[in-house]
């Protein structure tokens, strides 16, 4: 076993993927056909090419078009949870999910949570593989959108749907926009998170944990520019859900060496990997692991703790939490046995 081969297979918890983000090339197209939605290409290989966040999330709101029928839903979530497993070893997932992107077609908010919940019991009975969801505001819409959206999922409430996020493009559009949306999700009992500082000074992550609540971070990039967000998220043992390839490629950082993944991993913040929208970055969870930890040259401890901050970082009861520890530690120690005296 190689290096690469080793860093496919150590099992992985996700906490920073968009349902929306996941859905196969071949999918897309094939739901545009059986819609009659328009392409921009005929080419699948091309559907997914775009340089900046604002032609990415022009795209994202193309897949979510073509994504209408409960079974529609249903296919696109198994199959992204297929492909974690598959190529990443993905045992537990916390999925974001956009609902405004499909109820401001007419499509029913019920429609859009028993799709995905189909998909995600089917993908656990075949694979394994364990997945909640997380509601995402859209950045972009109005405060009262979003509080909208906020109590339509708590109405349509099922026990896979256990938080609330929030993403788009964040520099128009602060977080404190949505503390209503926040409120009304911490009254009904979801947990919370957010992107924050992806695209924004680091004010946005005091913003998130102050105002709205929030329990982790997604990305924060920018966190190195202060020193006292910095110490206060390192103090309070804040998570964050990094992205290696996704972000590398809209912010334009040349290659993974010189994303600030690293510093946040030297500075001692607890960093997680994930794949962010791995088939519309053309990258999947293995190959985040492989990329990053090549690139910077991380050995299997680090590698070891990047893991198992995943586990930490989840919002499954203490139990299950643990027993999740035990199991990947048992894994990690087998891969590790197995690595030892192969080429690096
Ligand atoms: N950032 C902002 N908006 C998004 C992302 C992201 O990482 N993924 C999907 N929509
Ligand atoms: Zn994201």
């Amino acid at each position: 076993m190689d290096y690469p081969e080793y860093l496919r297979k150590v099992p992985k918890v996700e906490l920073h993927c968009h349902f929306e983000g996941t859905v196969r090339a071949a999918t897309f197209a094939d739901l545009a056909r059986k819609h009659e939605v328009a392409l921009p290409t005929d080419e699948v290989a091309r559907l997914y090419d775009y340089d900046t966040i604002y032609e990415f999330l022009k795209i994202f709101g193309m897949v979510s078009s073509t994504l209408i029928d409960r079974a529609d839903f249903a296919r696109c979530a198994y199959e992204s949870l297929e492909d974690g497993v598959r190529l990443g070893n993905l045992r537990y997932r916390e999925m974001f999910f956009n609902p405004t992107l499909h109820t401001r077609r007419g499509i029913p908010m019920a429609t859009v949570i028993d799709g995905l919940v189909d998909g995600i019991r089917a993908a656990e009975t075949d694979f394994g593989v364990r997945c909640k969801l997380i509601a995402d505001v859209y950045r972009q819409d109005a405060p009262e959108l979003a509080r909208q959206m906020v109590e339509e999922v708590l109405a349509n409430r099922v026990d896979e749907l256990i938080g609330l996020g929030m993403d788009g493009a964040e520099a128009p559009d602060p977080p404190e926009k949505f503390v209503e949306a926040y409120r009304a999700a911490k009254a009904g009992g979801l947990r919370l998170t957010s992107h924050a500082s992806e695209d924004a000074p680091p004010v946005n992550i005091t913003t998130c944990l102050d105002v709205l609540g929030c329990e982790r971070i997604d990305h924060g990039y920018h966190i190195l520019a202060d020193t006292a967000v910095l110490n206060r998220c390192k103090d309070e043992g804040i998570y964050f859900t990094c992205c290696p390839t996704s972000t590398a490629v809209v912010y334009g950082w040349p290659d993974l060496t010189a994303h600030p993944i690293k510093d946040m991993v030297a500075a001692g913040l607890n960093v997680m990997l994930n794949s962010d929208d791995p088939t519309m970055f053309h990258t999947d969870l293995g190959r985040e692991y492989v990329e990053l930890c090549t690139a910077l040259g991380y050995d299997q401890s680090t590698v070891r703790t990047l893991v198992l901050n995943g586990v930490d970082a989840t919002w499954l009861d203490d139990t299950d939490k643990a027993s999740l520890r035990t199991e990947f530690t048992g894994e990690l120690d087998a891969l590790d046995a197995a690595l030892t005296g192969t080429d690096r």
